[in-house]
């Protein structure tokens, strides 16, 4: 199966699910952090990594209330590693250190916890909180970690219901033309 046929297939079997504590789906989300990366004028690679950065919960069994939750699922990790399978660094990089810039942006943007909305308030405790300072130099060194940045804040606005957002079929160009071989 192509990568992009990959993808539309576990968006069509897994999309309609409830983003974790949110009022979208998880296509809803993905779809809303693609378009916020576009408006932004992300380069082509940013915003399919914003499409995709939840791609990890999509390819394993969560428990659908975030409450359940016990302990973090890394979804990014999962995430960036298949995704590292299938495009370049500039896709798959700031999908797996989304939920780290997370925490990055938290030791670093005194405003930016305020906005957090509450399922993800919950999720950065079972994240490991705000990054400590060895952490934040340590992710300052990843060659990714702006990029990641900008995939985050896109990942964070991607909660409004009701949004009209273009279709995820019109993101086939975008993606077969960056998928590998
Ligand atoms: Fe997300």
């Amino acid at each position: 199966m192509s990568v992009v046929n990959e993808v539309f297939t576990l968006f069509s079997r897994h999309g309609a699910g409830a983003y974790y504590g949110e009022s979208v789906s998880m296509l809803e989300h993905a779809l809303q952090a693609a378009h916020f990366a576009r408006e932004d004028g992300a380069p082509p690679q940013l915003i399919v990594a914003a499409l995709l950065h939840d791609v990890g919960h999509l390819l394993e069994d969560v428990p659908d209330d975030i409450a359940q939750w016990t302990e973090d699922a890394h979804h990014e990790t999962v995430g960036g590693a298949w995704l590292a399978r299938r495009f370049g660094e500039g896709v798959s990089d700031p999908v797996r250190l989304h939920v780290p810039a997370k925490r990055y942006l938290c030791a670093t943007d005194s405003t930016y916890l305020s906005q957090l909305s509450s399922a993800s308030v919950i999720t950065l405790k079972l994240q490991g909180g705000p990054m400590s300072v060895a952490e934040v130099a340590a992710f300052e060194a990843e060659p990714s970690y702006r990029e990641a940045v900008r995939v985050r804040l896109c990942d964070d606005r991607g909660k409004v219901a009701g949004l009209h957002t273009a279709s995820l079929a019109s993101y086939r160009p975008l993606i077969e033309g960056l998928a590998r071989g």
